[in-house]
């Protein structure tokens, strides 16, 4: 495979110029799934999506696709969609619930915490449990799973280092979407857009890329969604970088305090009450104090964050498709930075269409 010149893509970024080949280079989406999506903390989902027992969604990082279940007894995990038969994917469904996941293929079932309990013709094919052995065998777990404040993630890197000690500083900022409330976050979707672009676009648009607010956003002042009357007020505020993320903030107005910039922004009182009860003295101080309210971010390397909202961004080259895999409720109840979204229906519960019980 040809080797990209590395040496001269650095040299051109830390000029200020992105080569655009990076964006569509498949020798440079070669090097990343090698040497960072094979290491990398990827957002999955979120606890409130799988509350009761048996209630899976499934998500993929690169090609891999991974059901996200809270078992029988509770517990959250997170299990390679991978048959240990003949490979096939035990789970079709995108999401629901069950007891246990029957492969399509030749009908091996495992309960929802993995383990294989279901394996047809046993003696006939195997010789049974002297055979082969059905007792011990499981899906394969995620290399490395940790959470966050409600958030899933994994890492295909079985050394990966724990995910608080990862986040670092960002876990600060990371706190203003996903404590907003004494109560915490509960998520409503997902919602799903399909982007042609590489991942790198939306990752550094959410890092900081005020300068095209009030451009693509300016619809948003057009319908009175905005407080200030110029488009151009959006791209004011600050950029920040904490560890492995950084974002954006808005500018509240000078002079005011925590419960008016809040206001000022959109949030009605009583988010804003149950904001000033989740956050630290630190947090509140940087939005009553010092006027910044933190506006979108990046999490490095696929993860992304807006007042309204959290992305995972499944990793592709220039032309594949990109989603949005969640989305949370925002504090006026629909979503503010991506109008004219599509409403994903309440996921289906357990039912014959999805998953099932051994029969
Ligand atoms: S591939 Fe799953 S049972 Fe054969
Ligand atoms: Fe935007």
């Amino acid at each position: 495979m040809r080797q990209p010149d590395l040496a001269a893509v650095l040299s051109d970024v830390r000029s200020g110029l992105i080569p655009a080949h990076v964006y569509n280079d498949p020798e440079i989406f070669a090097l990343e799934r090698e040497r960072l999506f094979s290491q990398a903390w990827v957002f999955l989902a979120h606890e409130s999506e799988i509350p009761a027992p048996g209630d899976y969604v499934v998500r993929r990082v690169l090609a891999d696709s991974f059901i996200v279940a809270r078992d029988e007894g509770g517990e959250v995990r997170v299990l390679f969609n991978m048959c240990l038969h003949r490979g096939m994917q035990v789970c079709r469904a995108e999401m629901g619930n069950a007891s246990h996941f029957r492969c399509p293929y030749h009908a091996w079932t495992y309960r929802n915490d993995g383990r294989l309990v279901g394996l047809p013709f046993h003696a006939e094919a195997y010789g049974g449990e002297d055979g082969f052995a059905r007792q011990g065998q499981a899906l394969l777990a995620a290399p490395s799973m940790d959470r966050y404040n409600g958030l899933i993630f994994v890492s295909l890197d079985p050394g990966a280092p724990p995910l608080r000690e990862f986040l670092g500083d960002f876990a600060f900022y990371l706190d203003f979407y996903t404590r907003q409330s004494p109560a915490g976050v509960e998520l409503r979707g997902p919602q799903r857009w399909r982007i042609k672009a590489n991942w790198k676009i939306g990752a550094e648009n959410f890092a900081g890329d005020s300068y095209h607010t009030p451009h693509t956003h300016a619809s948003v002042v057009d319908i009175g969604l905005f407080r200030e009357p110029t488009a151009s007020k959006r791209k004011e505020g600050a950029l920040y970088t904490a560890g492995p993320g950084a974002g954006t903030t808005y500018k509240l107005p000078p002079g005011g305090d925590f419960a008016s910039g809040l206001s000022y922004v959109g949030y009605p009182d009583a988010m804003i009450g149950a904001m000033a009860k989740a956050w630290s003295a630190g947090q509140r101080a940087l939005v009553g104090d010092s006027g910044f309210m933190v506006s979108a971010a990046t999490l490095f390397p696929t993860s992304a964050s807006c007042t309204t909202g959290r992305r995972s961004t499944p990793p592709g080259p220039s032309s594949r498709s990109s989603r949005c895999a969640s989305g949370s409720r925002s504090a006026s109840g629909r979503p503010r930075c991506c109008p004219g979204s599509p409403w994903t229906p309440p996921r289906p519960r357990r039912s014959s269409a999805t998953p099932t019980r051994p029969t």
